[in-house]
């Protein structure tokens, strides 16, 4: 990871350095017009629990600062806290997805946005069809990945240059993690909260206040076969 070796080279004690890379402190959720809800708030729901013990700030980063609806219309939206050319400082940005992100890898400005962002990031994440933006951004060039099985053929289209995963409820690549449908968000962000939040007592008593069943194997994927989704690899 190109952070943490620049990283070591800065820090006194490269061995340190490396074996333990800083807590990511700020994340960014980006806020596409039509996103699917879930994609957002199930992650947003653990990380605000998770910020109670750890130092996070979330924000919502839109292209202006005018509410997003989500892909159910005027029942819920976010409201940007910063907007693309404000361009705040974050350590990891995610991505829902949904028909958001069918609009959103014909939006110049979103593009443009993630992949100018993505060299200044600890972790990039992607929801359900939010890899498609990723993909798009040419975050995912040659890189394994994951997305949504229902919309498997679509996506596997449209980001030719990706090794894509069939069978993953989450898959990690360096510093590209990208999940599966909707719901594997959560799955993804409860790993993310033991793992670079370094605190698995933490992801498991956000669970628990959500009362929500945790899938904690990268693999488990029923899906896969219920859409009919295999391994596609890239076309470079
Ligand atoms: C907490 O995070 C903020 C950035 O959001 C940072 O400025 C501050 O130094 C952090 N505090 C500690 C104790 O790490
Ligand atoms: C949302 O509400 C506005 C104002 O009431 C209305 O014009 C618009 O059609 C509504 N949009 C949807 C998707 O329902
Ligand atoms: C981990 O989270 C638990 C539960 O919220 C908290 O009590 C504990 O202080 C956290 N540990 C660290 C090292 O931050």
């Amino acid at each position: 990871m190109v952070r943490f070796s620049l990283w070591c080279i800065l820090a006194a004690t490269c061995t340190a350095a490396t074996s333990t890379p800083p807590l990511p402190q700020t994340i960014g959720i980006l806020a596409l017009p039509k996103f699917v809800g879930l994609d957002a708030y199930g992650p947003i729901e653990l990380l605000n629990l998770a910020a109670f013990s750890s130092n996070l700030s979330l924000s919502i980063i839109g292209q202006t600062l005018d509410l997003v609806s989500s892909s159910v219309g005027n029942t819920s939206g976010l409201i940007p806290s910063y907007t693309f050319d404000q361009d705040p400082k974050i350590d990891v940005l995610i991505i829902p997805g949904g028909p958001a992100s069918r609009l959103a890898i014909n939006n110049p400005e979103v593009i443009a946005y993630v992949k100018r962002t993505y060299p200044k990031l600890q972790y990039i994440m992607s929801i359900c069809t939010g890899a498609q933006v990723l993909a798009r951004a040419g975050v995912l060039d040659g890189k394994r990945a994951t997305t949504n099985k229902f919309s498997w053929k679509e996506m596997v289209a449209s980001g030719p240059t990706v090794n894509w995963v069939a069978h993953a409820r989450w898959v990690i690549d360096n510093n590209i993690w990208t999940s599966s449908g909707v719901t594997a968000g959560m799955d993804m962000i409860h790993h993310f909260i033991t793992t670079a939040l370094r605190n698995g007592t933490l992801a498991d008593r956000a669970a628990n206040i959500l009362e929500y069943e945790v899938h904690r194997d990268p693999s488990f994927d029923p899906f896969a076969d219920i859409w009919g989704a295999t391994d596609a690899p890239a076309v470079m």
